[in-house]
């Protein structure tokens, strides 16, 4: 199969299409033919090992020490079962499915196996190929922080910082489906954009400072790195919630000292890949009640090009990676 390659750190110029083995399903595994995946910000914090302060020694663990241990990129794609292992029960060749294989990646080739218990759900028939592969990443990230350490109620002031990327913009939408007052704060070209995600109010970035407007929000999750407890303290209501999708390791150790003593919560750390929140998204995909937001679509033979503009941290929504000219 063809595959997009990633054998160095580095800029989007190291990935190259090559012709890799097809992998094989094992007894439980499913082989899904890929029509469309992502190029996602974590893809490209993997690809130049840009990883988020303090957490460059871990994350190289992880992910492997001088070069990405996976060298197939891609955290989720949505495709056509091709074939099942003798084992599977849940899924029959032929269905078209979304999977997320988040840190595990290899999503970026023509082919993957994924387990038939992971996350990996049926495709609503209303929803593309295009679509569906991008609602797992932002989505899944958006609901764990809003519904888990946000503890999210109805009624209650969000403020989405970062609200039109990927992650911001499931959570503008999620927000509002969890019957919140809704603030986006984006650059003053995306407020359109943004309004039409369902935001109550936009705050531009560029010409107001959210944290000192006097305005209070019982939610705040910060997408872009630059808000901080000590920058947001104010902006938080009494029992309010920070939540930290994008900071380095000094903020995130910080957190439960200033949880303790301030009356607020400050949480972060990666979001889990489950799939009953998969299939809650692709549910409300499919009902239109969340919109997965596309910022462009590249075919498979110029990845590179969709890397550059997934690097650009000026993405709305997802940078989409079609591999058939079906989708
Ligand atoms: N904790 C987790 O489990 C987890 C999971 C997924 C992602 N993440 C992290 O979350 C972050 C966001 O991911 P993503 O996929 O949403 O990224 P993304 O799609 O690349 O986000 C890009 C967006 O950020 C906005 N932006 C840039 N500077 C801004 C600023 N100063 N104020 C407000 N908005 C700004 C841009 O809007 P403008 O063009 O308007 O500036 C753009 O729309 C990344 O750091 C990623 O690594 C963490």
């Amino acid at each position: 199969m063809l595959a997009a390659i990633c054998k160095t750190y580095g800029g989007p110029d190291v990935v190259h299409l090559r012709e890799v083995e097809t992998p094989i399903p094992t007894d439980r595994e499913v082989l899904i033919r890929i029509h469309a995946t992502t190029v996602s910000s974590g893809d490209c914090r993997i690809r130049g090992a840009n990883f988020p302060t303090g957490f460059g020694f871990l994350a190289r663990l992880i992910f492997g020490l001088t070069r990405p241990r996976q060298p197939i990129l891609g955290t989720e794609c949505a495709g056509v079962i091709e074939a099942i292992g003798a084992g599977v029960t849940r899924f029959r060749p032929g269905d078209a499915v979304i999977a997320f294989s988040g840190g595990k990646l290899g999503c970026h080739a023509e082919y993957r196996t994924m387990r038939e218990d992971g996350a990996l759900i049926a495709k609503p028939a209303g929803l593309g190929f295009e679509e569906a592969a991008a609602i797992a990443f932002g989505g899944t990230t958006a609901l764990h922080f809003l519904r888990g350490p946000g503890k999210l109620r109805r009624g209650e002031r969000v403020l989405v910082n970062g609200a039109s990327g990927c992650v911001g913009a499931a959570a503008v939408q999620l927000a509002k489906h969890l019957g919140a007052h809704v603030t986006g704060v984006c650059s003053g070209a995306k407020s359109e954009l943004v309004r039409s995600l369902g935001a109550n109010a936009v705050i531009d970035y560029g010409s107001a400072d959210f944290a000192k407007s006097g305005e209070r929000w019982n939610v705040i999750i910060d997408t872009v790195g630059n808000a901080p407890f000590a920058r947001t303290r104010d902006a938080l209501t009494e029992n309010g919630r920070l939540l930290l999708v994008a900071s380095g390791l000094p903020d995130l150790l910080k957190a439960p000292f200033q949880s303790m003593t301030s009356g607020r919560t400050v949480a972060g750390g990666p979001a889990p890949e489950r799939v009953e929140d998969l299939a809650l998204l692709a549910t409300l995909c499919e009902a239109g009640t969340v919109r997965p937001v596309i910022d462009s679509s590249y075919p498979f033979d110029l990845i590179v090009d969709a890397h550059a503009r997934a690097d650009t941290n000026r993405k709305n929504g997802s940078v989409v990676v079609t591999l058939d000219a079906r989708v």
